[in-house]
C-alpha cells in the first residue's frame, strides 16, 4: 500500500495544482529536487570538478539504481539528456544497407519515426508498419508473418504518447528472439509506471526519459544496450571519453553502454535521475502501476458518461493516459479551461503520432495522465470541469 500522505507531502506541487500531466513531466517529489539542489549548491560552493570527485560514488550510483528498475546490469546503461538522444545514439550506431526492413508500429513516436524515413533514405532501407489487432494494439501474429531474412529491426513504442495503448511488447520481444533480429523499444512512457524487466521483454535496446512517470527532473534519460549488442556495436559518435587514442592511429572503445555518452555532461540532474528511481523502487512498482490503474479507470469511467466526450485510447490493456476530445470544443481551449481551474492535462497533437493520427484521423486530443500521488478528489474536479466545459 502507497502511503499517500507521505507522497503527497513530499509533492509540494499537490497543494497548487491538479497536476494529471505525468505523461508530459510528473511533479519531482523533494527527494528529487533536494538532490539536485544540493549538488549543484556544492558546485557553487567548492567547483564543478571538485564536486563530481567528491561525489563520485553517489553519481556513479545512478547506473545502479537504473539497472534495479529495469533489471539489467549496471554497464549496459548510459545516462543521456533525454530519451529520444539515448534512443537516437542507440540507433544511428545500428548499420543498415540497401533492402533492409524495419518493423515498426502504427502508433510509433514521430521522431522515431522521422530516424527511419531518413535511414531509409540514406541507405535503401525500407519501413513496414506492423498491422493493428481488433483493438489497436500492435499484432503480434501479423508481426510473425512480415519476418523475412531482410528484416534488419523491430522498432516500436511500447506505450504511445497519445493515448492508453499499452503494445504487447513481450510478445514483440519473443518473435525478434526467436528469428534473431535486433528489438529496439521505446518505453518513455512505461518507465515509472509500471514494473520492468528487460530479460522478460526480451529487448536488445530500450530507452525513456526521467521526467514523465519516473518524476525526475527534466533533461535526463537513458539507454539500455543489452551486453552482446553493446560488444559488437560502434557508437555512431565516439569522443574522448567513450574513446581512447592507444596508438597514433588507432583507438579503443570503452566496454561498457557508457560508450554512447560524453565527457561532459549535466551533474546535478544525474544525482536527481539517482534520486527518482530510488523513490521509485522504494514506493514499489506494481503498487504504483494497481494505483495509476485504479485512478484512470476512476477517471476512464466516468469521462465516457459525459455527453459529447469522446476517449480515443486503443487496446485492451491501457495505461495511465487517456485520451479524449468533446464535440465543439478544441482541445487547447479545453487544455487552457482545466489550467484556469488549476488542472495540468496536456494536448497530444497530430504531428506526435503521425502513423496514427492519419489512420484514424484524429485532431489534436486532449490527454490525462494521473499519477500514483493523485487522489479520487482529483480525478472528480476533473470530471466536474469536462462535465461544465462539455455542457457549455
Ligand atoms: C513514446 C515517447 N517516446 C519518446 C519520447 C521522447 O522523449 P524525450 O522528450 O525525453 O526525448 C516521448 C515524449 O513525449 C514519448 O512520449
Amino acid at each position: 500500500m502507497i502511503d499517500l500522505p507521505k507522497v503527497r507531502r513530499e509533492t509540494p506541487g499537490v497543494d497548487h495544482r491538479i497536476h494529471l500531466n505525468n505523461a508530459g513531466a510528473a511533479l519531482m517529489p523533494l527527494p528529487v529536487y533536494e538532490a539536485v539542489t544540493n549538488y549543484l549548491e556544492r558546485e557553487l560552493q567548492i567547483g564543478g570538478y571538485e564536486t563530481s570527485s567528491e561525489k563520485v560514488d553517489e553519481l556513479n550510483a545512478v547506473y545502479d539504481s537504473v539497472a534495479t528498475l529495469i533489471g539489467s546490469q549496471r554497464d549496459e546503461i548510459a545516462i543521456a539528456e533525454n530519451a529520444t538522444v539515448a534512443w537516437q545514439r542507440a540507433f544511428y550506431s545500428l548499420d543498415f544497407k540497401e533492402g533492409d526492413r524495419i518493423l515498426t508500429t502504427q502508433s510509433e513516436y514521430a521522431a522515431n519515426y522521422i530516424a527511419y524515413l531518413q535511414i531509409a533514405k540514406r541507405f535503401g532501407a525500407t519501413i513496414d508498419v506492423i498491422p493493428n489487432d481488433g483493438q489497436g494494439a500492435l499484432d503480434p501474429t501479423a508481426l510473425e508473418r512480415m519476418i523475412d531474412g531482410k528484416v534488419r529491426l523491430i522498432a516500436i513504442t511500447w506505450i504511445p504518447t497519445n493515448g492508453g495503448l499499452v503494445n504487447p511488447a513481450e510478445e514483440v520481444g519473443r518473435i525478434a528472439n526467436a528469428h534473431g533480429i535486433t528489438y529496439l523499444l521505446d518505453a518513455c512512457q512505461a518507465v515509472g509506471q509500471m514494473p520492468i524487466d528487460v530479460t522478460r521483454l526480451g529487448c536488445d535496446i530500450l530507452t525513456a526519459t526521467g521526467r514523465k512517470f519516473l518524476r525526475g527532473p527534466r533533461g535526463t534519460g537513458f539507454l539500455y544496450i543489452k551486453k552482446e549488442l553493446l560488444a559488437r556495436t560502434e557508437p555512431i559518435m565516439l569522443d574522448l571519453f567513450s574513446a581512447q587514442v592507444t596508438a597514433p592511429h588507432a583507438y579503443t572503445i570503452r566496454p561498457d553502454a557508457r560508450r554512447f555518452e560524453t565527457w561532459e555532461t549535466n551533474y546535478s540532474t544525474r544525482a536527481g535521475l539517482r534520486a527518482a528511481c530510488d523513490y521509485a523502487l522504494d514506493i514499489g512498482l506494481s503498487a504504483i502501476e494497481s494505483r495509476c490503474r485504479h485512478l484512470t479507470n476512476l477517471a476512464r469511467e466516468q469521462l465516457a458518461e459525459i455527453r459529447g466526450v469522446k476517449l480515443h485510447d486503443l487496446g485492451a490493456h491501457q495505461s495511465a493516459i487517456i485520451s479524449f476530445t468533446i464535440s465543439n470544443h478544441d482541445s487547447a481551449s479545453i487544455m487552457k479551461q482545466l489550467a484556469g481551474k488549476a488542472i495540468n492535462v496536456s494536448v497530444s497533437n497530430p504531428s506526435s503520432t503521425p502513423l496514427d493520427a492519419d489512420a484514424r484521423h484524429l485532431p489534436p486530443i486532449v490527454r490525462v495522465s494521473p499519477h500514483y500521488y493523485n487522489t479520487e478528489e482529483d480525478i472528480g474536479a476533473l470530471i466536474a470541469a469536462v462535465r461544465t466545459i462539455a455542457a457549455a
